[in-house]
């Protein structure tokens, strides 16, 4: 037998109702923010998010799907979307004219990651990314999406941690006086946090290792060290969230995996999902679409996962089921009630049948089943009197009806 890799998962039709519950309500919420849905492609020159993300995150260094074309060019599987949907709004004169531009996108990103609940190496995401405006407004605004995505999602029980990692100048100051406070510590510290306190220091606040959660709890916070017009920019960003009712925590210890943040961090967390407690993250990068070639364009963004997102939903979440499953008891009935069908999905109703079974207990199992509202019962008795049954499943209640008034009973559904 043939297996799929580690950290790739198939996903079947009965997770499909779920999954796309997620994706419509996401693409709805995104739709009503004014945000288009761009698709980006799944491979890259391996630069982009090189350049990008930053060639000493992890992401970079350890969990890229990277070869060569025949042409011997170095390609990625892409990791995340934001990197890429900057190379295409740099790449197109047309977007980057605009003044606020506001895209979203969807599709599997690729991590090689050691697998675990929540964690995959082929995983999907949905993301919004806008460029154009540094008004704290769009910090908020992207924050609000994924807050009322949650909500629509009936997700309990998360949350949303905030924090300024401040501009590239005032951040200066901060690793200064923190690799001041790491340099000491770092004989206890693990090899990571090691190559961290030089390549990439800011870091050091990230590390869930044991040995360095001790350093880390008296690093000192970022909070007193980001200028004022950061500092602004952070209180206005909780200040729109706060009064529009959207709770949220200050961590002046998250600073995200991703080189390319400035001012706002974000995630939303929950301690349901083991080992990995964030299903939504982002933050503004004021400085990435200068540094793919086009001009000083600020930005911000976010992006969730939908593995993870599924397994913090309810079981059934999304699942309407079809509207009719049609039992006969073969021979006419079956043709009678299969001349209904066109009639029935033109009210855009939904149905189901099993022309094979004739059984009605048979035919009802697979109503319950295929998770269908009502049933429509026309069997040999029913034609005989001209009359149909509809029971509906949740109630289990039945009434009878004329057959030749079938219109008049769809339409008098459609107005309930
Ligand atoms: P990220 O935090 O790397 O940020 O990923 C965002 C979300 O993707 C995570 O919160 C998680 O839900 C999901 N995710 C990440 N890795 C995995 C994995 N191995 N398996 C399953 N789910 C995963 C970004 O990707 C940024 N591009 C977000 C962003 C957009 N920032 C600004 N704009």
């Amino acid at each position: 037998m043939l297996k799929k890799p580690p950290g790739i998962e198939d996903v079947f039709p009965d997770r499909i109702t779920k999954w796309n519950h997620i994706l419509n309500t996401a693409a709805d919420v995104f739709s009503m923010f004014n945000y288009r849905e761009i698709i980006i492609p799944v491979i890259e020159f391996t630069e982009v998010f090189a350049r990008g993300i930053g060639a000493d995150t992890d992401i970079v260094s350890k969990e890229m799907f990277t070869f060569e074309d025949r042409g011997g060019r170095s390609l990625t599987l892409r990791p995340e979307g934001t990197a890429s949907v900057v190379r295409a709004y740099v790449e197109n004169g047309e977007y980057n004219r605009l003044s606020a531009c506001k895209f979203f996108y969807r599709g599997q990103m690729f991590r090689a990651e050691r697998p675990q609940k929540g964690r995959l190496r082929q995983f999907n995401q949905f993301g919004a990314e806008m460029f154009g405006s540094g008004d704290s407004y769009y910090d908020y605004e992207v924050i609000l999406m994924m807050d009322l995505i949650s909500r629509k999602l009936n997700i309990k029980d998360y949350t949303l941690l905030i924090n300024s990692i401040g501009c590239k100048e005032c951040r200066e100051d901060y690793i200064q006086v923190l690799k001041a406070y790491y340099k000491p510590l770092l004989g206890s510290m693990c090899k990571d946090c090691n190559n961290r306190f030089d390549k990439n220091p800011l870091r050091l606040l990230d590390c869930k290792k044991e040995s360095c959660a001790e350093p880390k709890k008296d690093a000192p916070d970022i909070t007193g060290y980001i200028c004022d017009n950061c500092s602004n920019h952070h209180y206005r960003v909780m200040d729109y969230l706060q009064k529009s009712g959207v709770a949220y925590t200050e961590d002046p210890r998250l600073v995200r995996g991703l080189d390319y943040y400035t001012k706002t961090t974000f995630e939303f967390v929950t301690d349901k999902l083991g080992g990995q407690n964030a299903f939504a993250a982002g933050g503004r990068y004021d400085n990435l679409v200068e540094l793919f070639g086009g001009r000083a364009t600020p930005a911000v963004g976010f992006a969730s996962g939908i593995e993870r997102l599924f397994l913090l939903m309810d079981e059934e979440a999304g699942e309407t089921g079809i509207d009719y499953f049609l039992i006969h008891s073969g021979s006419e009935s079956l043709k009678v009630i299969t001349a209904l069908i066109p009639k029935i999905i033109s009210f855009n109703l939904s149905i189901d049948i099993d022309p094979e079974k004739t059984g009605f207990k048979a035919q009802f199992k697979k109503a319950n089943r295929e998770n269908a509202k009502h049933a429509l019962i026309i069997g040999d008795n029913e034609i005989e009197s001209g009359k149909f049954i509809v029971k509906d499943m949740i109630t289990g209640e039945q009434k009878i009806y004329d057959l030749d008034k079938f219109d008049h009973y769809l339409k008098s559904q459609i107005k309930n």
